[in-house]
């Protein structure tokens, strides 16, 4: 991601701003909700920004929003950008250089995710701890510029250890259940196939899902710390004896809103 192209973005949305985004937000499938609760809302819709692509699938919204919550200044993503859309991996991660440039230091990731580990039921929150990219692409493919991120970024602990302690440390004060696991992107957007459920469970996952990896690659590489908390929206194919379609995932993220936006509220209240 070169730079110049970046600023283009960071300076439309700096001219409609008149503060510093410290936290910044990814709201997943059907949790777009969380935006609701911000105070002195200014929204600018993606297809204002110059260079972003525009969002197209439902129960996404394809705008930023920029606020005070919690006490802090944040920006939220309400609907994120897809690879099955069609996008390269490069474009649909520009939103994070964007929220980088803008100042945010902490990014917190969320999305819908099928339950590959038959421990988990729908509804549990998943902290992510890992993450395999499964789909066979990478947003920082191409030029490098150094002035953004190394070529090689690290990716030992794309997801910051401190802020999963923070995390763990809220849900138990608030009595929120959650569990922990390796979050595994496939392209989508058909959704997998028990067989490949099964290979997902031997090679590590935990949660199967269509998003996130991009933009916390995108956000290691120009030093952002992240956390990813998945909604487990439903049991990945195969384990339970029916079908899965996109209605029953927004219908659970919607049941476990007051409980996501409670858990995500107090932690950025008590984030650095
Ligand atoms: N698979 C892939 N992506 C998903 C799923 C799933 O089962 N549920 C929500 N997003």
């Amino acid at each position: 991601m070169n730079f110049d192209y970046i600023s283009e973005s960071v300076n439309f949305i700096k001219n409609k701003i008149n503060f510093k985004p410290e936290v910044g937000i990814i709201l997943g499938s059907g949790l777009g909700n969380l935006a609701e609760q911000v105070e002195n809302k200014v929204i600018i819709k993606y297809s204002e920004v110059p260079n972003l692509p525009t969002s197209t699938v439902k129960g996404h919204a394809g705008q930023f929003v920029f606020g005070k919550f919690k006490g802090k200044n944040i920006m939220m993503m309400q609907g994120r950008f897809h690879y099955y859309e069609g996008y390269d991996m490069r474009n649909l991660s520009l939103p994070v250089y964007i929220m980088k440039y803008l100042g945010v230091e902490n990014l917190i990731v969320t999305n819908a995710a099928g339950g590959v580990n038959t421990e988990f039921y729908p509804g549990d929150l998943m902290l992510i701890k890992d993450h395999i990219n499964f789909a066979f692409s990478n947003p920082l493919i191409g030029k490098n510029d150094e002035l953004v991120g190394p070529r090689f970024p690290d990716m030992s602990t794309a997801y910051s250890r401190q802020l999963i302690a923070l995390a763990k440390k809220t849900a138990s004060r608030l009595n929120i259940k959650i569990v922990e696991g390796t979050y595994f992107m496939m392209t989508g957007p058909s959704y997998e196939t028990p067989a490949e459920i099964k290979m997902i469970r031997h090679l590590g996952g935990d949660a199967v899902g269509m998003s996130t990896v991009p933009e916390v690659i995108a956000a290691r590489h120009c030093g952002l710390q992240v956390l990813g908390i998945s909604c487990i929206t439903n049991m990945a194919a195969g384990i339970l004896d029916k079908p899965l379609n996109h209605e029953e995932v927004i219908e659970t993220s919607l049941k476990v809103k007051d409980k996501f936006i409670l858990l995500v509220s107090n932690i950025i209240e008590s984030i650095g």
